[in-house]
């Protein structure tokens, strides 16, 4: 059985950027209703179950029968993304919560130019995804840093470590930015706990490249 991890914050300590309302039926409706649609569509196949989720989901063509196969792949995706998502989510440690001191603000700079161009290159991404999707921060085995958008409830490309996300999905801003997407967005950067980014690019092992833009 999948089930919703606890944030590690509190509903409202990514106030006033992403509002209690938003975070709460964020996390235990939307959220919640993609692990009880892959829990139900597991039931009956143990053998499904006891896999490793994204593995199953990359070879979902192979492994998985396809009566059931949307269902898993897009719930499966949700319940993945979402978690990712709380993770690098936090209160803000300061103001501008830039990403000085961590090894991955040296390499935004690195291979970006700066922190502020990689925010403009992120947001601009961001703008540009039709629909539903994710915005992420990927590195590839050559410690380069890359954006890029997957649709709906895709995950990111298997050979990429995924390192930071955006929901942009309208249910994740939709009660209090309506359709101003940009708001949202920029609003994102002040919630980004920096030192769990960090900690993801520290898992993979990975040293990222020195790519001067
Ligand atoms: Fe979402």
């Amino acid at each position: 059985m999948y089930e919703i991890p606890n944030l590690p914050y509190k509903y409202t300590d990514l106030e006033p950027y992403f509002d209690e309302a938003t975070m709460k039926v964020h996390q235990l409706k939307h959220h919640q209703t993609y692990a009880d649609k892959l829990n139900a569509a597991l039931e009956g196949h143990p053998d499904l179950a006891e896999k490793d989720l994204i593995a199953l989901i990359r070879r979902a063509d192979k492994d998985i029968p396809v009566e059931i196969r949307p269902t898993i792949v897009n719930n499966g995706g949700g319940y993945l993304n979402h978690s990712f998502f709380w993770e690098i989510l936090g209160k803000p440690a300061k103001p501008d919560n830039k990403p000085d001191g961590t090894t991955i603000g040296v390499a935004l700079e690195d291979q970006f130019g700066s922190y502020d161009d990689f925010k403009k290159k992120f947001s601009e991404r961001a703008l540009a995804l039709f629909g539903s999707g994710w915005t992420w921060l990927l590195i590839d085995v050559d410690g380069k840093l890359s954006i890029e958008n997957t649709a709906n409830q895709n995950l990111p490309e298997e050979k990429k470590v995924a390192l930071l996300v955006l929901d942009l999905w309208e249910h994740a801003y939709y009660l209090k930015y309506q359709n101003r997407r940009a708001e949202y967005i920029e609003a994102f950067y002040h919630v980004i706990d920096w030192k769990a980014v960090d900690a993801k690019l520290k898992q993979s092992g990975i040293t990222p490249a020195e790519i001067k833009a």
